[in-house]
């Protein structure tokens, strides 16, 4: 348990976000903050009336400022706009970056040894406002995208040969879009290779459903996004920090050459533990899925050479 973990954005994500670290009991304290007036408050009341029915210790404090944020050991970014059917990732490009930009200035100033995890979308552009603005070092800004693209993956996965989901490995690296790179060649089933237990068409339709797993949700929602998963895979890689577990977990990491790549963030598979980022892996790569690597790493840099910081 740390002492304090900061969560921007007191809406879907970032409440549920907030809840499920609270239930953890992962830090001390739990501070949502978000500009709407009373909503933080509101909620992260309702939260900690909910302590002595779950029967957890964490105290929830809603805020509309960073004071009571000061110090944080992790702060984890949902503020921005959701998405709406229609729209894209890349549809939220500037209002979500001039969001992100306010709130990284402010953990800057206020809790400047924070390990920040970004969530707000489009991701990897995202993580690159953060980076930017706090000036953190890599180890420090980090992107959830990875984990819910290879929770949906496992999900999908298992409900198609009706296993249990505990029993899927697998990794989905790239960029959080529709180049997100789910890797068959990792994927197997309790150590068996998915490919001796389904078939290719299957497979491949598994992974068409997987790249467009958050749209398919939208379409239903019609008036948001998805935030039980994505605040689900925050919170996981929040534990692993908190809990110096060294998973290693795919997710969103400013690269130092890595993969051949460097100067943007891209989801690769990275050791994370009480630091942030201990090391990034370098697995290998069929020609195919390099190549697609490479194809998702040109659509990050695209809406990211399109805004001016
Ligand atoms: N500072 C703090 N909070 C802000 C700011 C800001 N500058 N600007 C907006 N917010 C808050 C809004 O007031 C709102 O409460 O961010 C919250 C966003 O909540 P929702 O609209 O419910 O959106 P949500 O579904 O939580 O998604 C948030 O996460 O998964 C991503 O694509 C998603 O970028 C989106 C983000």
């Amino acid at each position: 348990m740390v002492n304090k973990i900061t969560v921007v954005g007191a809406g879907n994500v970032g409440a549920t976000t907030a809840q499920r670290i609270a239930e953890k009991e992962l830090a001390r304290r739990v501070v949502m903050v978000d500009v709407a007036e009373g909503i933080p408050q509101g909620k992260a009341l309702d939260q900690w009336q909910s302590a002595p029915i779950e029967g957890f210790d964490s105290r929830v404090i809603g805020t509309n400022g960073y004071d009571e944020t000061a110090g944080s050991d992790v702060v984890v970014i949902t503020a921005g706009i959701a998405r709406k059917p229609g729209m894209s990732r890349d549809d939220l490009l500037n209002t979500n970056a001039g969001i992100v930009r306010q709130v990284s200035e402010q953990i800057r100033a206020t809790s400047p040894e924070a390990i920040v995890i970004v969530v707000s979308n489009p991701l990897d552009v995202m993580c690159w406002v953060a980076k930017e603005v706090t000036g953190f070092p890599r180890e420090r800004v980090i992107g959830m995208a990875g984990v819910l693209d290879t929770a949906r993956y496992r999900a999908f996965l298992a409900e198609a040969m009706d296993v249990s989901v505990r029993d899927i490995q697998a990794m989905v690296l790239g960029g959080h879009g529709d180049t997100m790179v789910p890797l068959i060649s990792y994927t197997s089933v309790s150590g068996i290779p998915v490919t001796q237990l389904l078939d290719r068409e299957k497979l491949e339709a598994i992974v068409d459903r997987t790249r467009s797993g958050g749209a398919e949700i939208v379409k239903h929602l019609k008036t948001g996004s998805a935030y039980y998963a994505p605040s689900a895979g925050a919170v996981q890689m929040v534990e692993a920090i908190v809990k110096d577990q060294k998973r290693i977990l795919p997710c969103a990491a400013w690269l130092e050459g890595e993969y051949g790549m460097k100067g943007h963030f891209l989801g690769v598979p990275c050791k994370l533990g009480r630091g942030g980022i201990g090391s990034v892996l370098e697995v290998e790569l069929t020609a195919d899925e390099r190549g697609a690597l490479e194809r998702s790493a040109a659509a990050v840099l695209e809406p990211m050479q399109a805004i001016k910081l």
